[in-house]
């Protein structure tokens, strides 16, 4: 009896909540751009660590790992990497939409798998609807 009380409160507030989930349509960090930059930026740009061996350093001097580093930017681009508000201001995005061949696309030409249209997408609308990232903190 106890499971069905459980169940039918669980789906009374999954129906009470379902209306406000929709109306504030952000897009979430963690669950959705985190997953991009892990699969397709974090070769690079991730916190310096040992692989086989090897020190590897940040590209360009930018982590990815952790909201305060990806606000902070690159050696060059530096606050420029992230405007909240801003896609078309901000390289993290602006980079993953050039054409391959630029000096500037990110990831490097034949270096990894680019953006998707919709992983463009939604990278953009996270940015332009103000780049929060929630409770998520990442790599210290
Ligand atoms: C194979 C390695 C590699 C991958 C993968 C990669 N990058 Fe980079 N990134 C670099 C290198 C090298 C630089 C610095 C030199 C340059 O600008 O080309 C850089 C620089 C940058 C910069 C400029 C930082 C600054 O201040 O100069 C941004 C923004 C950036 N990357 C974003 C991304 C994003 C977003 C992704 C994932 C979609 C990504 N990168 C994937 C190698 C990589």
């Amino acid at each position: 009896m106890k499971t069905h009380a459980t169940l039918l409160l669980t789906a009374l507030a999954a129906i009470a909540l379902a209306p406000v989930t929709k109306a504030d349509d952000k897009v979430d960090f963690e669950k959705q751009i985190f997953p991009i930059f892990k699969a397709k930026c974090f070769k690079c740009h991730e916190k310096e660590h040992e692989d086989n061996g090897k020190v590897k350093k940040p590209k360009g001097g930018l982590r990815l790992d952790s909201a305060e580093m990806i606000k902070k930017g690159g050696k060059e681009d530096k606050e420029k990497c992230l405007v909240a508000g801003k896609a078309a201001d901000s390289t993290i995005y602006t980079a993953t939409t050039l054409p391959s061949t630029d000096d500037k696309a990110m990831p490097p030409d034949g270096k990894g798998d680019p953006l998707t249209k919709d992983e463009q997408e939604l990278l953009k609308k996270w940015i332009d609807g103000g780049a929060n990232f929630g409770a998520w903190k990442g790599v210290e």
